[in-house]
């Protein structure tokens, strides 16, 4: 069905038509009988896809990867196509507005998108009223799904006080997500990735970690990490992970890398998602694992565009994968194939 809408869908801006369908998505799921019915087109209900990782039970490996909703607003719309988990944000502290629009771009010669969002989102506030609306609106028994909470800092915040900005949303979304990513690897915030550096990083973590206990509970801290780092950074984050106690990893967020793109749209500035990145992002995932020898989870996420790329993901050791990119241009159908083909395997 999606591959016949695609066509009409992709001549229009693919931002607009992000808003569009989110919209017509909540719509369809509010109508009688609309939830019941996306479950059981889309959805694959079986216990041997349950995944249990860094504590938390997933009901299936296949997640809604961060960017897509930003504001929590279509948590249970997502379950019904089928994900297993969905991460919200990235959230900051306060409301802003993101960079000018145009700021995503399609590019389908390459199967890939160029966005520079900036972080535009209502504020942790809205994000933290609409998860915990999320699991009021759960009827008695019904189990919630995992909802990760990824944290980033408001543009206007320098970087010598990342650190307060990220406190906020942590402190804020502790009571309401299951996970937490902290995010220092997207490209669209000036400096950010300078957050990536092992003195700025293990000061941020554990930071975290020590306020990472509210009645005995704590929360898994993730880190999400860029693909273009050099294998001597991602030495750094095997052993700042070991160092900091933190859960796991995301491998990858978007890259910076305009390597043999051939759309009318590879010259705009941004981060690359989408098949160009598929490669590089399964790379990522196999050295970390490597190089720390197994010793903590991580969620590949990059170029997921086929079961196939999802299955090289896990052969490469990651434990769980999110989508974003594959998601526009496939459809909820490849959750589905994703999971139907774990199962064969
Ligand atoms: C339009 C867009 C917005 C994104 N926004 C975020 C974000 O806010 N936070 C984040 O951690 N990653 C963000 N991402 C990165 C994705 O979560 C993912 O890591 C990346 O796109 C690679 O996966 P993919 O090839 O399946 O898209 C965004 C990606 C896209 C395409």
């Amino acid at each position: 069905m999606y591959q016949l809408l695609k066509p009409l869908l992709f001549q229009f801006d693919p931002e607009n038509v992000h808003y569009f369908v989110t919209r017509n998505l909540k719509r369809f799921n509010r109508f009688p009988g609309g939830a019941s019915l996306s479950k059981a087109i889309w959805g694959t209900d079986d216990k041997r896809l349950e995944r249990e990782v860094f504590g938390l039970k997933f009901k299936n490996p296949v997640g809604l990867a961060a960017g897509f909703d930003k504001n929590a607003e279509l948590i249970s719309e997502m379950g019904n196509l089928g994900f297993g988990f969905i991460e919200v944000g990235t959230v900051t502290p306060l409301p802003q507005p993101g960079n000018p629009k145009p700021r995503m771009f399609r590019l389908p010669a390459d199967a890939a998108l160029i966005n520079r969002m900036g972080f535009n989102n209502l504020g942790v506030d809205v994000a933290a009223e609409r998860i915990a609306a999320y699991r009021k609106s759960l009827k008695p028994g019904q189990q919630a799904l995992i909802v990760g909470g990824n944290i980033g800092k408001n543009k206007v915040t320098p970087n010598e006080d990342a650190v307060s900005d990220y406190i906020k949303c942590f402190d804020r979304l502790f009571d309401v997500v299951d996970y937490f990513v902290v995010n220092v690897s997207s490209p669209n915030t000036p400096g950010l990735r300078e957050l990536q550096e092992k003195e700025p990083l293990m000061n941020l973590l554990n930071t975290l970690q020590q306020r990472n206990n509210k009645d005995g509970v704590s929360r898994p801290i993730l880190l999400k990490i860029a693909p273009d780092l050099t294998n001597e950074q991602l030495n750094d984050i095997a052993d700042i992970v070991k160092q900091t106690s933190i859960a796991g990893i995301i491998a990858t967020n978007t890259t910076i890398s305009r390597e043999s793109l051939t759309s009318q749209h590879k010259g705009e500035t941004g981060g690359l998602s989408g098949k160009p990145l598929t490669k590089r992002s399964t790379e990522v995932i196999a050295y970390l694992h490597k190089a720390s020898g197994g010793a903590f989870p991580i969620i590949g996420v990059g170029g997921i565009h086929s079961a196939e790329d999802a299955m090289e993901k896990l052969a490469a050791g990651a434990s769980l994968v999110q989508l974003y990119t594959g998601f526009i241009y496939e459809g909820p159908g490849l959750i589905g194939r994703i999971n139907k083909r774990i199962l064969q395997s």
